[in-house]
């Protein structure tokens, strides 16, 4: 099997088959009663048992929306229920899209385990800078949204899929929006073309209305036969699901990280067997309770295991996560949003709901987009508290008042309404949907943020004044599966000679981080300063890179000096693929090796629109130039004590402050040079 996290979750980790070994290890005989077990086990999840429902629906209706339960079979049984049906004969094949990574890569190894053939035959999956397929051969593919809308660059009508089932779609992803938006548009001309959309929240008008053509007059009848009912179908998956019984705070919580520990604590101290789920925001949290929780656990007699999860964790720390825990221990997880409804945990009966998680907030008028704990909405509460009924009746423990919980929205907002539309913009233009503010939205994205990334596209030169992608730039960002100012900068380092730095560069950002978790932070401090520069964090991640490559033995170079090693391995690799692609877009200039003055230039003629400037020497406030916004340097950047006067950053993470990520020192001329309209000169 290829792909790091083939056979993460082993057939039989969910009850009741006790598997710990893999099939290949089996004889035959024992790997037979293996894939019986898992076949029974297969049969009993709702979706099996509405299998001729959920066909006949397919087959005569040209979307079918499915709603059920988190673990009622929907992911996996679904695409396999097709295939069986003939769905993908003829060379056609099942696309099943997922918000997230980790989704797509797990799920897919679990089918194919569950099909009893190899990852990236039959069965395989496809996300950005991975893709374990075969074409003509791959039946169903598990993909992220994102990458199904690259595939329509190619492929404008997804020709080779019968049927494309958007899966989570109550997630409400900027790229299942978008998906969503296109598909409509797509059924409309190929109408044997089926469309599943999976959720698992019951509130399904959303999406039935606006798949519902059925007053709309045909655009092609070049198909014989009869034509699939067009309005849609739904159908609900009777759950399986236990009580679960939901405590409140008596009070409000102060610190929900310090809750949520002891609370874990308690439960583990009081409550019956069964495994412990901890909702909390981010890397940052979930790395901090695994610490705090696995220092306090030293003190108790019953072993109980902090194990992290959150989407970017490496392969064999996921495994372990799904692994049943052994009966002399429990294990609490302690994860972010990723564990609500997208993967599947065995064991849990507790769950521990802190109330939040990270979303993303824009700002169109000063231009800042923000990752912000923020409350959950009630969906997502109940959501959370249901994984904990799953295999017996469980308890939820929230971390809020029960009046918290009146005020919280009922429904999360998509997220294209609270977003940086930049890439969104762009996506749809190279797709060529011209006209993006009637573009046919689920919802539609506040015309301000359209305008904000329109401009921005332009000051990037990557739209001209009629609003259409330039040549050669505009086309080649669109190419390259980068945000557009990642992109801008890679393409001036190849244009202005730099190219092998902008590669590096490119690759580190688009991985989370590439510094290891769970040290000391002086220890952190002490590592990241050997390899810092004075042109700041992007320009030092070239150092990093160099040492790496040039370790003998990497994995304990990467430990040394608080590196993350996986992560590290993915930029490599990550940094080949974009150099392919240049290859192909034809770029290639002279070198200038080591010329840092060119490197800190393309940073600028990506990131100009992120600029900000020293509010008086000797602080440590920063002011953005466009929407003067208070902006500090995170601690964890190299600049963070240099404080120099004018500097670039990739992103904004709200913590208590406006804190900026990934800095760069520039000189300000540059900013009028890469963007004089964006800057007017003189301003700056
Ligand atoms: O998509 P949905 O949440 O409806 O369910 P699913 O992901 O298809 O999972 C169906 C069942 O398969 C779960 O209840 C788990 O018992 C099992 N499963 C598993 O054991 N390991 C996986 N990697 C995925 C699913
Ligand atoms: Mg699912």
């Amino acid at each position: 099997m290829r792909g790091g996290l083939a056979g993460a979750w082993k057939p039989g980790t969910a009850k009741p088959a006790p598997l710990v070994v893999t099939i290949e290890d089996l004889n035959d005989d024992a790997s037979f009663a293996i894939h019986a077990s898992v076949q029974k086990q297969r049969h009993q999840l709702p979706v099996y048992k509405q299998r001729e429902n959920l066909l006949f629906l397919v087959e005569n209706h040209g979307t079918t929306v499915v709603v059920g339960e988190t673990g009622s079979g929907k992911t996996t049984q679904i695409p396999q229920l097709l295939v069986e049906a003939g769905w993908a004969e003829g060379g056609r094949a099942i696309a099943c899209t997922q918000p997230r990574q980790i989704a797509a890569q797990t799920i897919a190894a679990r089918v194919a385990e569950e099909m009893r053939v190899t990852l990236g035959t039959q069965v395989g999956y496809s996300v950005r800078f991975d893709e374990v397929a075969t074409r003509g051969v791959t039946k169903i593919k598990y993909m992220t949204d994102g990458v199904l809308l690259r595939e329509m660059m190619t492929d404008p009508l997804l020709s080779i899929y019968s049927v494309i089932m958007v899966d989570e779609a109550h997630e409400r992803s900027i790229a299942t929006d978008i998906l969503l938006g296109l598909l409509k548009k797509i059924i409309r001309r190929r109408p044997e073309l089926r469309l599943i959309v999976a959720s698992a929240t019951m509130d399904t008008t959303a999406f039935r209305d606006f798949f519902n053509t059925s007053g709309e007059k045909l655009q092609t009848s070049s198909l014989g036969g009869s034509l699939p009912n067009r309005t849609p179908a739904v159908l609900f998956v009777e759950g399986r699901t236990h009580s679960v019984l939901v405590h409140y705070s008596d009070e409000p919580v102060k610190d929900y990280l310090q809750a949520a520990v002891s609370t874990a604590i308690s439960i583990h101290k009081i409550e019956g067997p069964g495994d412990i789920l901890v909702f909390l925001t981010g890397l940052d949290d979930v790395n901090a309770a695994v610490q705090m929780i696995s220092e306090e656990a030293e003190k108790l007699p019953r072993a109980l295991v902090a194990l992290p999860l959150y989407a970017g964790l490496p392969a064999s720390d996921q495994e372990l996560v799904f692994r049943p825990s052994l009966s002399s221990r429990r294990k609490v997880v302690l994860a972010t949003n990723i564990a609500e409804t997208s993967v599947t945990i065995p064991g849990i009966v507790y769950v521990i709901d802190s109330g939040f998680s990270k979303q993303k907030f824009y700002n169109p008028i000063t231009n800042v987009e923000a990752l912000v704990a923020a409350p959950v909405s009630q969906a997502s509460a109940e959501q959370r508290a249901g994984r904990a009924g799953r295999e017996r009746p469980g308890k939820c423990f929230r971390l809020y008042t029960e009046e918290t919980f009146a005020t919280m929205r009922p429904q999360g907002v998509p997220e294209i309404q609270k977003s940086n539309l930049l890439s969104t913009v762009l996506q749809l233009k190279a797709l060529g949907i011209d006209n993006v503010m009637q573009f046919d939205w689920l919802a539609p994205p506040p015309a301000e943020c359209m305008v904000r990334a329109l401009e921005l596209l332009y000051a990037l030169g990557i739209m001209d004044e009629y609003a259409k992608l330039t040549s050669p730039l505009g086309y080649q960002v669109s190419e390259l599966p980068l945000d557009p100012m990642s992109a801008k900068m890679l393409l001036t380092a190849v244009e202005i000679g730099c190219q092998k730095e902008g590669l590096t560069i490119a690759a580190v950002m688009s991985v989370q981080t590439i510094w290891a978790s769970g040290r000391e932070r002086k220890e952190m401090d002490e590592a990241r300063a050997q390899f810092g520069v004075a042109e700041g964090d992007m320009v030092s991640y070239l150092n990093v890179y160099e040492g790496y490559l040039r370790a003998k033995n990497q994995r304990q170079w990467c430990y040394e000096n608080c590196v993350n090693y996986h992560a590290m391995a993915k930029v490599v690799k990550v940094r080949f693929q974009l150099s392919r692609l240049l290859l192909q877009l034809g770029g290639i200039k002279q070198q200038h090796d080591g010329d840092v003055k060119l490197v800190t230039k393309a940073i600028t003629a990506g990131f100009f629109s992120n600029a900000a400037r020293l509010e008086a020497e000797g602080g440590n406030t920063y002011r953005s130039l466009r929407g003067n916004q208070e902006l500090f340097i995170h601690p964890s950047s190299v600049l963070f004590r240099a404080s120099p006067k004018w500097v670039v950053f990739q992103s904004i993470i709200f913590l208590e402050r406006h804190y900026i990520w990934n800095v760069t020192a520039i000189d300000p001329a540059w900013l009028s040079e890469s963007a004089p309209h964006f800057y007017q000169l003189g301003r700056v």
